[in-house]
């Protein structure tokens, strides 16, 4: 096997890589991505098979740990899980104080590094493998809790009956006068959206996590780096933005032509939200699930959404147009996702939050594994330095 330790303290060539589209920045084990082909699989296993037989917190076991959890490790996963739901009463008078209208992102990063405070990490592995359960069950509470309190609502605590998703849906909607009722197709459709969402190599936030944790910062700043990378419109603010363009399209009864037109014309800074990807030159596999996934969920719902309509719509005339081919632009995950969020009524601002909470196990998984290999440096990239010269400083009375 090649050596990459030998690559280690080469000098004497700086790379230009604008956006690292070439550049390796780490070996890693947890991921494989064939973009040309659209193959996407966790620790070997295809995400078409996860998203048909896993749940969310076998996937989050097999990314961090690198194996399915055995029976007994799963029943021990999931009592941790009930275990560190709760997040300390003084928190909620942090989530209290947001201004009304903070956008939950923003909220959600606060509040992870909050956590370090109440939570200080580092110590032993046993501690480490700890502070991963903790972020995993801790930031799906403080999720639901900031949809709550937006809302002037009550918090609803987490039940140790319910599984993982049932008891998110459940934190979000219960209410003493509309209890929540568990739906095993919203729980299995929740389940899959965490699982497409899981890990995706060395995207924006995944190396934001990757870059902060070089410099060994704690686990929670790191994790708290990914969730502000992962709010940007280009990465997981996509899936709000996708639904906001749909909805434009729905109340202004623009054409499907009009709005392919404005995506081609590059003079408008217009883009065709959930299109395109860094990697996939064809068309992302989980794009394909999540699209099969919407009609399910809305024929069983007995619900008809105009927007699906409308994607399908803006999907079949973009597949076919010189442009979008010449590109190879297709349908990303976050094309379809908004449609199963919001059958789930799931509010449109908290759909990267609901990114986020998938993301999670990748972000740690990718962090522990960096951590644990020697050949991982600070992260500090180079430049083509395009300034002055030398110049002179001028005194004030000098200058112009
Ligand atoms: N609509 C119209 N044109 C597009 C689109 C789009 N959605 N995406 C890319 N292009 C065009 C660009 O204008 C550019 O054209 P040019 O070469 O003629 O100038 C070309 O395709 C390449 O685009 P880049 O921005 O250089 O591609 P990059 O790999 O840097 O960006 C990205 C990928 C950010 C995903 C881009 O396709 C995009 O902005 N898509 C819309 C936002 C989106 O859906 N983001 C979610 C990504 S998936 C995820 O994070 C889970």
């Amino acid at each position: 096997a090649f050596d990459i330790s030998s690559l280690r303290h080469k000098t004497g060539y700086t790379t230009y890589d604008p956006g690292f589209g070439n550049t390796a920045s780490c070996a890693s084990a947890i991921t494989f991505m064939d973009g040309e082909k659209g193959i996407l699989r966790y620790r070997g296993i295809p995400i078409e098979d996860l998203a048909e037989n896993a749940t969310f917190i076998e996937t989050a076991y097999l990314l961090i740990n690198g194996h399915l959890p055995s029976p007994e490790e799963l029943n021990r996963t999931r009592v941790l899980l009930n275990d560190f739901s709760m997040v300390h009463e003084s928190m909620q008078i942090f989530f209290q104080n947001f201004p009304q209208g903070s956008h939950p992102m923003g909220i959600l990063s606060g509040m992870i590094m909050a956590l370090r405070s109440f939570y200080p990490d580092m110590g032993t592995e046993e501690d480490m493998n700890t502070h991963f359960l903790y972020l995993l069950s801790k930031v799906r509470t403080m999720a639901a809790m900031s949809y709550r309190l937006s809302r002037g609502e009550k918090v609803v605590y987490p039940r140790h009956d319910l599984s993982y998703c049932a008891n998110f849906l459940n934190m979000m909607f219960d209410s003493p006068v509309h209890p929540y009722i568990v739906e095993e197709d919203l729980v299995r459709a929740l389940n899959v959206f965490l699982i497409l969402h899981a890990d995706h190599e060395q995207n924006c936030s995944t190396s934001a996590v990757r870059v902060v944790g070089s410099s060994k910062a704690p686990l929670y700043a790191s994790i708290a780096a990914g969730v502000s990378a992962l709010w940007g419109p280009l990465h997981g603010g996509a899936n709000q933005a996708v639904i906001e363009m749909l909805e434009k399209i729905h109340k202004e009864g623009a054409t499907i032509d009009e709005v392919i037109r404005r995506a081609k014309d590059r003079k408008d800074p217009f883009r065709l939200m959930g299109f395109g990807h860094r990697v996939y030159k064809t068309y992302d596999p989980r794009a394909k699930i999540i699209k099969k996934m919407c009609d399910r969920i809305l024929g069983k719902l007995k619900k008809e959404d105009p927007l699906l309509d409308i994607a399908k719509k803006l999907e079949e005339v973009a597949l076919t147009d010189p442009y979008f081919v010449d590109h190879n632009l297709y349908p990303n995950v976050d094309f379809y996702s908004g449609i199963v969020l919001r059958a789930m009524r799931i509010p449109t601002n908290m759909f990267p939050v609901m990114f986020a909470i998938g993301r999670l196990p990748g972000w740690i998984a990718q962090w522990k594994e960096s951590m644990e290999d020697p050949s991982q440096r600070i992260s500090r990239p180079r430049q083509i330095y395009t300034g002055l010269p030398e110049t002179r400083y001028h005194d004030i009375m000098d200058r112009k």
